[in-house]
């Protein structure tokens, strides 16, 4: 018996339980066809927010100079009041000083520097698929997915190998604080210590400068100034909050889809889709990013709705990504989708600066996986994350055969 319609109305989008409990997609459903854009009436802990929720808005909204990411991009931090490192950290800058910066930083992704990083997760990760062909049951999460992405991002900042020890340890933490046994105070301690530490990199490397991307921040001007080593600082963990979590949940969503779909495994196994195509699809059904937010300084029209400059605004790219007038059939797992234009590294001025190396890290999952895999199993429940900013699985007990 099919369940009956969610009403628009009906679910808090402020509270991660919702995520879990409930057929989301079938909400967005709904939505798109009901009232695409629509007022979250506020909670008794929260103010409320306008939901956006068609592909065509969505994208043209991350256009929309009315809109600023400055006060935050992600709505817990909106709704909680200014995120702390606006017009700081690259994510939540506007306007020329975000043009600036955001140009300066991608000047030090050179193509030289890509390569090796690039180069270097090919050969991580199939150590990693290969080392895990010895065991019976494994936490993909763990053993696997959790490994490439902060490697990755230590490789392209030329991190000391004695210190990214301490580093993954703080980062682990700094991202803990949902959990059981961590509070907010431990998470907020190791984010400072991450600061702290890129700030002495950051001033070693203005002193004593290298080829990389931390001597060329430390050393560029923005606006006819030098940044400052806090700025260095919050834009070199700005890539740890940027590409960490969000390529750790690609890799295990696209695990578990190719489990699922014996079909879309084969078709790559056998070369009948390519791996552009294939890494492209999985990130769109991922989305690991549900939404992004942003504050009107003006106020504008969409679709009938006036919104007014001081509210919020929510882009729901879980909902646009899944727009049936766009994608066919968006619920079913097609690695030859072709066009696949989603919108799960955002659109426009902000538009995912680590795209490259997100693509780079699940090119070298899905290769190894063909190269050295001959079946995939799924030994248990995945354990779900717990986020209305995230979604995918934090654990996947799996077993892996070899060719
Ligand atoms: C921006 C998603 C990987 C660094 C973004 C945005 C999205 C996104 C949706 C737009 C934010 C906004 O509009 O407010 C993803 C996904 C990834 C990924 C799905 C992996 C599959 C990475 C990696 C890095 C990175 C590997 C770093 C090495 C950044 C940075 C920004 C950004 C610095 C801010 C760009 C700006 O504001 O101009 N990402 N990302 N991301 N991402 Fe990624």
């Amino acid at each position: 018996m099919s369940q009956p319609a969610l009403s628009v109305r009906s679910l808090d989008l402020t509270d991660p339980a919702t995520f879990i409990e409930n057929d989301i997609h079938e909400f967005w459903r709904d939505v798109r066809a009901r009232r695409p854009v629509y007022w979250h009436e506020p909670t008794d802990r929260n103010p409320g927010f306008w939901v956006v929720s068609r592909y065509a808005d969505v994208q043209s909204l991350y256009h929309h100079d009315a809109l600023s990411s400055a006060r935050g991009n992600v709505l817990d931090v909106v709704l909680r009041g200014d995120d702390s490192a606006g017009g700081s950290m690259l994510a939540v800058t506007d306007g020329p000083r975000h043009r600036s910066l955001r140009n300066l930083m991608f000047s030090a992704f050179t193509p030289r520097v890509l390569g090796e990083v690039v180069e270097k997760v090919r050969k991580r990760t199939g150590e990693l698929v290969s080392a895990v062909l010895e065991m019976d049951t494994f936490d993909f999460a763990a053993e696997v997915a959790e490994q490439i992405p902060m490697n990755t991002i230590c490789d392209l900042l030329s991190i000391p190998a004695a210190d990214r020890g301490a580093l993954l340890q703080w980062n682990k933490m700094a991202l803990s604080s949902g959990h059981a046994d961590s509070s907010e105070l431990d998470a907020l301690s190791a984010r400072n210590e991450i600061v702290l530490y890129f700030m002495e990199l950051a001033q070693e490397r203005r002193d004593k400068p290298g080829g990389d991307v931390i001597s060329m921040l430390a050393t560029s001007e923005v606006e006819g100034r030098l940044l400052t080593v806090e700025e260095v600082a919050v834009n070199c963990y700005s890539l740890i909050l940027g590409g960490d979590e969000t390529s750790r949940i690609s890799a295990i969503c696209a695990v578990l889809a190719l489990i699922e779909n014996p079909d879309q495994w084969h078709a790559l196994r056998t070369g009948e889709v390519s791996y552009e195509s294939a890494v492209e699809e999985v990130i769109r059904w991922a989305t690991p990013g549900i939404h992004l937010a942003r504050t009107a300084v003006e106020d504008f029209e969409i679709r009938g709705e006036k919104v007014r400059g001081g509210d919020i605004v929510t882009l729901w790219n879980i909902s646009a990504n899944n727009d049936e007038s766009v994608f066919d059939q968006p619920r079913r797992f097609t690695l030859s989708r072709s066009p696949n234009r989603h919108l799960s590294f955002g659109h426009g001025p902000h538009y995912c600066l680590g795209a490259y190396l997100g693509r780079g890290e699940l090119r070298a999952l899905l290769s190894a996986l063909v190269e050295r895999v001959g079946r995939m199993e799924l030994r248990g429940t995945p354990r779900p994350i717990y986020s209305n900013f995230l979604t995918g699985y934090e654990s996947l007990p799996v077993h892996f055969a070899g060719r």
